[in-house]
């Protein structure tokens, strides 16, 4: 007999970012964060999950690859869902799992990213939310979503945000075990619905330093980094609530894009300095600047994660389609150029 889920989580994207951990090993951050969470039709992972006694070993398999899943993280992810565990049954298929089983049976993961050419965009924290909520469910663990981003933080950072839609704040913690540093849902999804999210697909090539030895630099390496953590960010996170509680998007928007620019200053600010933007990142934070400053009130949000893409957040559609207009004219998007597509939306251009 074979048991399987499939589940789909969508990405998130992070409005006050995470950068710097306190504990390498259970991944705790130096700083609250918030993100929101985009619609699961598109950049999501789709993952199915399966158990049967015929499975030998754990494996996994990413977008049709095989992938080892000595890592640390992985182990860690299954070993606290294994020891969460309860018994299964399916009477149609004569099936009886006790709590005990678990610990011997093997399971086979097997993830799609729906987003195969924006490997800029490919984060880590759709896939590692997937694969410990699809396991979760085939193991029955009764623990709720926070709970369960407490463990899929254990497999990456921001993963843990992806449990939830809408906005989403992912609480630091205290404790030094981490059972205090869990995503919580500040707001959700059909609260600020009027939200348009363009991603500007910058460059599709793999980013050369990972979030994770990155965030490790800067925090050995960065003076700002302590200023950022403990100074900036805590008062930012109080602003960020309201302006979401609010739908203030000025607000929302200043916040946003102050934040990604900090972000990168740190990352500047790193010895060897991180460079993840590039010139048309560069160009395209002028031209939103510009258009804001132009309206007298900002109109459109950018933020840049550890790669050179753009995500542009504007208020509403009429907003959307203008700062679109303006995207195609100055950055026509062309196969192998600087810019090579905008995914909006479910739609690719
Ligand atoms: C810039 O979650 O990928 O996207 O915890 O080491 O797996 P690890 O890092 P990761 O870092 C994400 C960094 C970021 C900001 C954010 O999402 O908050």
């Amino acid at each position: 007999w074979v048991l399987a889920v499939t589940a789909q989580t969508p990405t998130n994207i992070a409005v006050i970012k995470y950068w710097g951990k306190r504990d390498e090993e259970l991944i705790l951050p130096i700083n609250d964060s918030i993100s929101v969470t985009l619609d699961p039709d598109h950049l999501c992972t789709t993952t199915s999950v399966a158990v049967s006694p015929a499975f030998t070993h754990d494996r996994m398999w990413l977008n049709g690859k095989e992938v080892s899943l000595s890592g640390g993280r992985y182990q860690n992810c299954l070993r606290e869902l294994r020891s969460r565990a309860s018994d299964v049954e399916d009477e149609q298929k004569g099936v009886k799992i006790t709590k005990k089983d678990w610990e011997k049976l093997h399971v086979h993961i097997v993830s799609y990213n729906n987003f195969p050419t924006a490997a800029g965009l490919a984060s880590s924290a759709a896939g590692l939310a997937c694969l410990v909520f699809s396991l979760a469910k085939l193991m029955n663990v009764k623990d709720d979503h926070s709970r369960l981003s407490a463990i899929a933080r254990q497999g990456s950072g921001s993963a843990c945000r992806s449990l939830y839609g809408g906005f989403v704040k992912w609480i630091m913690g205290k404790e030094e075990n981490g059972s205090d540093s869990i995503a919580v849902q500040l707001a959700d999804e059909k609260h600020w619905d009027d939200l348009v999210i363009i991603i500007a697909v910058v460059s599709s090539r793999q980013k050369e330093t990972s979030s994770t030895s990155g965030m490790r630099e800067t925090v050995e390496t960065s003076m700002l980094i302590e200023h950022r953590a403990k100074e900036v960010v805590p008062k930012r996170i109080v602003k960020m609530e309201e302006a979401i509680e609010n739908r203030d998007f000025p607000a929302f928007a200043r916040l946003t894009c102050a934040d990604s620019n900090q972000f990168h200053a740190v990352c500047l600010d790193t010895s060897p300095p991180i460079f993840y933007m590039n010139d048309t990142s560069h160009r395209i934070i002028s031209c939103v600047e510009k258009w804001n400053r132009f309206e007298g009130t900002p109109q459109v949000a950018y933020t840049f994660d550890a790669g050179p893409n753009a995500v542009l957040i504007s208020h509403n559609r009429k907003a959307a389609a203008l700062l679109l207009q303006r995207l195609l004219f100055y950055f026509p998007p062309q196969a192998d150029a600087d810019l090579n597509s905008y995914v909006i939306g479910d739609k690719t251009i």
